[in-house]
């Protein structure tokens, strides 16, 4: 299992050195959560911390939770090594992909939990990557919603069937336990903040995802 500790619950008062431990410990992403206060109510900018992690060598899963898709993109891009958006915020999504890796980057499209994977489909060969949310986006330490799991399913199906190279990512309420019924469905990477961050052990918690 591919595991993506998300910043959103790290120290940003020593954010070089939180990124750095995760990845030590195993950790193959690091998950930047990005909202503009419209597209969610939160406010969460990276933009002054992520110059500080630019020659670490992980892969950087930037999860922007916004309206003004094109923008955020082209700010992140220097930083990130893909870029996930959300179909509920954009009106030409073949677009926005085509965007995205013109600056350089590759693409994931995000599902809030009203949205059904179908919405999804017809996007998978384009893609790199799918991000199923387990809960409503927006802030951390919520509860995993079961509703996730047949998406999980449903989108890996595809994928396999089609033989695409697309991962299905999972983000929200990922611990243990909501990790491995995750797993079971088929995804490919849990993102989890509160479960890693919020804990003393991170080498831990990410052994205990990785094993899933
Ligand atoms: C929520 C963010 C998540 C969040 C997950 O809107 O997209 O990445 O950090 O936090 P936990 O793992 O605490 O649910
Ligand atoms: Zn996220």
């Amino acid at each position: 299992m591919i595991v993506a500790p998300s910043v959103l619950s790290a120290d940003k008062s020593c954010f070089r050195d939180e990124v750095l431990k995760v990845q030590a410990a195993g950790a193959e992403f690091i998950h930047l959560d990005v909202m503009d206060g419209k597209f969610v109510p939160n406010t969460t900018s990276l933009i002054e911390y992520l110059p500080l992690i630019q020659d670490v060598d992980i892969f950087k899963d930037t999860h922007i939770m916004v309206m003004d898709i094109r923008g955020y993109a082209k700010l992140y891009a220097p930083y990130s090594s893909l870029i996930t958006f959300h179909i509920e915020a954009s009106e030409d999504v073949k677009g926005d992909i085509e965007y995205i890796r013109s600056l350089g980057c590759k693409v994931g499209l995000s599902i809030k939990p009203a949205t059904p994977a179908e919405a999804i489909e017809p996007y998978l060969s384009d893609l790199d990557l799918v991000l199923v949310m387990s809960v409503e986006p927006g802030k951390g330490g919520q509860a995993y919603l079961d509703e996730a799991n047949g998406k999980i399913a449903y989108l890996k199906k595809r994928i396999k069937e089609r033989g695409y190279n697309c991962l299905v990512e999972v983000d929200g309420g990922i611990n243990q336990q909501t990790g491995r019924l995750a797993a079971s469905y088929g995804a490919d990477v849990l993102v989890a903040g509160s479960y890693i961050y919020g804990h003393d052990d991170y080498q831990e918690r990410i052994e205990a995802l990785r094993r899933l």
